[in-house]
């Protein structure tokens, strides 16, 4: 595949909207979404993608009513479980990134759990951002460079410097970001990160975006003609 991208990210977004035209419970949806999780890691997999993050739950998404944020929660460790021995047989190194205070003890123990188990695997690495918002890491980043550095050195700080405070310091940022359900907006995802990503909006709802559907924005990505402010 030529113009592989580095580093994909996809907000996944209409698991409620597909369940509702369906007649079924929001959950549903989500839990069909998670099909699409796996179709698509399966193909990141296949294809060597080096990074594939995942918009899974925003800071925003605490206000959604206690039992759809319970399913979520529920949702998510159970993923986790089931594939766990799937993940290490494909070497895939797994990260959860975001404000992981506000989870429960139990999900941060499964994702503690996959994360060490993982660390040293050389494939794909999936990230999903749970708890996440890009203005609570850019605010977060601010506040420990503020604790760590000088004030002369905090003051000297450059763009790259303060992407190491980040919670994604270390991962490179995303070539392609994707959002389905046909939503025009970044809705607090990666803000900073997001500086120089190719944007793919596409109206199939999470759980219809599988294998075809991801190929195509792989398509359409390779098309891209990146030229970050120069002249080409
Ligand atoms: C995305 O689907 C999943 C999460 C945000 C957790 P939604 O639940 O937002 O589905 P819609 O947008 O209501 O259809
Ligand atoms: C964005 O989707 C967050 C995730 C996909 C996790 P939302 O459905 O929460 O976004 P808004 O509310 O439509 O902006
Ligand atoms: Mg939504």
């Amino acid at each position: 595949m030529n113009n592989l991208p580095q580093h994909v990210s996809i907000i996944m977004d209409g698991n409620g909207r597909w369940a509702k035209a369906r007649g079924k419970e929001r959950v549903y949806g989500h839990m069909e979404g998670a099909e699409s999780v796996r179709a698509c890691l399966e193909y990141a997999v296949e294809i060597g993608l080096p990074y594939l993050s995942l918009y899974a739950f925003s800071e925003e998404n605490w206000n959604r009513p206690p039992v759809e944020v319970n399913a979520l929660m529920a949702l998510m460790l159970k993923f986790i479980r089931q594939e766990f021995s799937n993940l290490m047989e494909h070497r895939v190194r797994f990260m959860a990134l975001g404000n992981r205070r506000r989870l429960s003890k139990e999900v941060n123990a499964a994702i503690d759990d996959l994360m060490e188990a993982s660390a040293g695997n050389q494939g794909t690495t999936l990230i999903v951002f749970l708890s996440y918002s890009g203005q609570w890491d850019v605010l977060q980043a601010m506040k420990k460079a503020a604790a760590e550095l000088s004030p002369e050195a905090f003051q000297a700080m450059e763009a790259k410097d303060f992407s190491g405070y980040l919670v994604t310091a270390g991962i490179p940022d995303p070539d392609l970001l994707i959002r389905t359900s046909g939503e025009l907006r970044i809705s607090n995802y990666l803000l900073w990160q997001c500086a120089y990503s190719e944007f793919y909006f596409t109206d199939v709802l999470w759980p219809d975006f599988r294998r075809p559907q991801f190929q195509e924005a792989l398509d359409a990505y390779a098309n891209r003609d990146r030229r970050y402010g120069k002249v080409k």
